[in-house]
């Protein structure tokens, strides 16, 4: 028999939105009864005696004993979704920037307490990657998991590349889509993806990694140049969060803009799509495809967490409690083609190998091998000569 959940509904936004919509349609064991929100003159949809400003009226509220968390700040999603599971409610969140940088506080709070953490809406939108890595997968030794992990600069890449759309135009139609998050910078810097590529490594590896330790180069310093590059080529340019398991003994993990030509998986990921690339030991490549951002589709993922709450699934985190011999290193070499700005900055860079090189007034580039460590080391100074880095396959 499926428990009746009472809802109490952090933000309504637009997965919030996308969220009711979908619950509206459906005959399901669960009611609303509160919406928490932060700006109160917003105009609502439903009527206002549902909306309240005051956290703690979800929060202490005894009928309530499900909470959603779909606000983007994520240091106060944090302090909620920390509240709620101590007063005895389970949570279902898709703020992955939170999840990522609390997760090992966030799992040991649900073993104290007794309750579930869903957020299966966090990483790639409808993709369901999370319940299958921590369910399907647990006896699969995984050799890789990447894919593209963000709706909103796949959206602006396939702009550029299809439709020889310009960056800023391509950007704000992915904002006015609704995919963007609110400071932008999250999305096109491989922020966002990095978010979701350190809960898919805690589930496909057991293993806490904090985001500050995982190299993340985006997609905004990409210019005509780099395009007219890639397209002689016959490739496409797309920011790919890579997790590799490597000998038995570490886990790699980054993400930066990749090119791939016509026969990688990823070449028709297009718009706000996105693709998950598991490879794994016994079932070999295995795809999963799907929309990665938008009301509608973050809010199928949200819901199905809720579904799965009425049951009362939650994640076991078994790969963390087995004895692993899994280290997360950063001491991993790549092949990226460098277009740089300053000569100097090569030296510091310490490229291991080059393969080639080219140079001219305006547009210089190097491609050659280099450890992810130094990428990390000279992210600053790399940001400072905007320069543009793509690894090579
Ligand atoms: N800004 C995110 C994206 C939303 O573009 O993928 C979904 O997490």
């Amino acid at each position: 028999m499926s428990k009746k959940l009472t809802l109490g509904l952090f933000g309504f936004g637009v997965v919030g939105q996308g969220l009711y919509d979908i619950i509206k349609t459906k005959k399901l064991n669960l009611e609303i009864k509160r919406f928490a929100i932060k700006n109160p003159d917003k105009k609502r949809t439903l009527p206002l005696e549902l909306f309240t400003t005051q956290a703690d009226e979800l929060l202490d509220d005894v009928e309530i004993n499900t909470i959603v968390e779909l606000i983007d700040d994520a240091d106060a999603a944090f302090h909620i979704v920390s509240k709620a599971l101590k007063n005895g409610k389970n949570v279902v969140s898709a703020n992955k920037k939170m999840i990522a940088t609390h997760l090992e506080e966030l799992v040991d709070i649900q073993q104290a307490y007794g309750t579930s953490l869903l957020y299966e809406g966090a990483v790639c939108g409808s993709i369901p990657i999370i319940r299958n890595l921590e369910e399907y997968y647990d006896n699969e030794l995984l050799h890789s998991v990447s894919g593209i992990f963000n709706g909103s600069s796949n959206y602006i890449l396939s702009k550029i590349f299809n439709e020889h759309m310009d960056y800023d135009t391509a950007l704000k139609q992915a904002q006015h889509l609704g995919f963007a998050e609110t400071d932008p910078i999250l999305d096109v810097g491989g922020f966002d993806a990095k978010f979701k590529l350190a809960i898919v490594a805690s589930h496909a590896y057991g293993l806490y990694v904090k985001p500050e330790e995982i190299l993340n180069i985006g997609i905004d310093q990409l210019s005509d140049y780099d395009i007219r590059f890639a397209r002689e080529k016959n490739y496409k340019i797309k920011l790919v969060p890579t997790a590799k398991e490597i000998g038995n003994e570490k886990v790699i993990l980054y993400v930066i803009p990749k090119f791939v030509n016509e026969k990688s998986i990823l070449y028709s990921v297009e718009n706000e799509y996105n693709g998950v690339v598991v490879q794994a030991a016994f079932a070999d490549q295995q795809f999963f495809y799907g929309k990665g951002a938008g009301g509608h589709p973050t809010g199928s993922a949200v819901l199905s967490d809720i579904a799965a709450l009425r049951y009362d699934y939650r994640y076991e985190y078994k790969k963390h409690l087995e004895a692993t011999q899994l280290n997360h290193s950063n001491n991993h070499k790549i092949t990226v083609y460098l277009r740089y700005n300053d000569e100097s900055i090569l030296e510091k860079l310490n490229f291991l190998k080059v393969s080639e090189r080219h140079y001219a007034r305006e547009f210089k580039y190097i491609i050659g091998d280099i450890n992810l460590e130094s990428l990390i080391a000279n992210k600053d100074l790399l940001a400072a000569d905007k320069g543009f880095v793509v690894e090579v396959p």
